[in-house]
């Protein structure tokens, strides 16, 4: 069998996918760094606990484009191949993206193409939707309309609030990102 795949992952908040994508690395991908633009971000925490490579730097004082430098530095220091986005709410410059062009994969909380952006639980609440859900897609310059490479559904109930199917549609995005990330690195 190859060489497992490298995969950074880049996180600002607590992390819950990142820890689906470190539980379910094995065969198929590794991961090499957990960095962030949140030096406090909760995830890194957990990240050192479990032996895995940080790395964390604010872009406040530095600006945009040194950050994204030494982002882009440390991640190929570690050797990192792939990067995947878990809840990193931060925009990636253009010139970022096009040197990795193809080979970052974000986690987004709707079935896209539908609710790009934020608050996508709160609009498919207002607007009636039956079925919400999760999608894994490749990240492009533009802002979450990369090809879509898995989605998972999840049911909107009555009595739902944007809280409870957060809740629901998370447990959906832990089992959809390591799947999609293992056939995504391998095709
Ligand atoms: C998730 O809902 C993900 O879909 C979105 O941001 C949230 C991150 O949660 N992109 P976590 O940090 O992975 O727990």
């Amino acid at each position: 069998m190859s060489a497992r795949a490298r995969v950074a992952v880049l996180i600002s908040g607590r992390g819950s996918n990142m820890q689906a994508l470190a539980e379910h690395a094995g065969d198929d991908y590794e991961i090499v760094v957990v960095a962030s633009d949140r030096p406090n971000a909760p995830g890194l925490a957990w990240a050192i606990q479990h032996g895995l490579s940080t790395f964390a730097l604010s872009p406040k004082d530095i600006g945009k484009p040194v950050f994204e430098a030494a982002l882009d530095g440390a991640l190929r220091e570690a050797g990192a191949e792939w990067i995947a986005l878990a809840g990193y709410m931060r925009l990636l410059s253009d010139a970022f993206v096009a040197k990795w062009r193809g080979r970052i994969v974000n986690i987004h909380p709707s079935l896209l193409p539908k609710y790009k952006g934020l608050d996508t639980h709160a609009r498919a609440l207002a607007a009636g939707d039956t079925v919400a859900g999760c999608s894994v897609h490749v990240v492009t310059e533009e802002l979450d309309a990369g090809e879509v490479l898995g989605q998972h559904e999840v049911a909107i109930l009555p009595d739902d609030t944007a809280e409870t199917l957060a809740e629901r549609v998370l447990v959906a995005e832990h089992r959809l990102y390591p799947t999609v990330l293992k056939e995504f690195v391998r095709r």
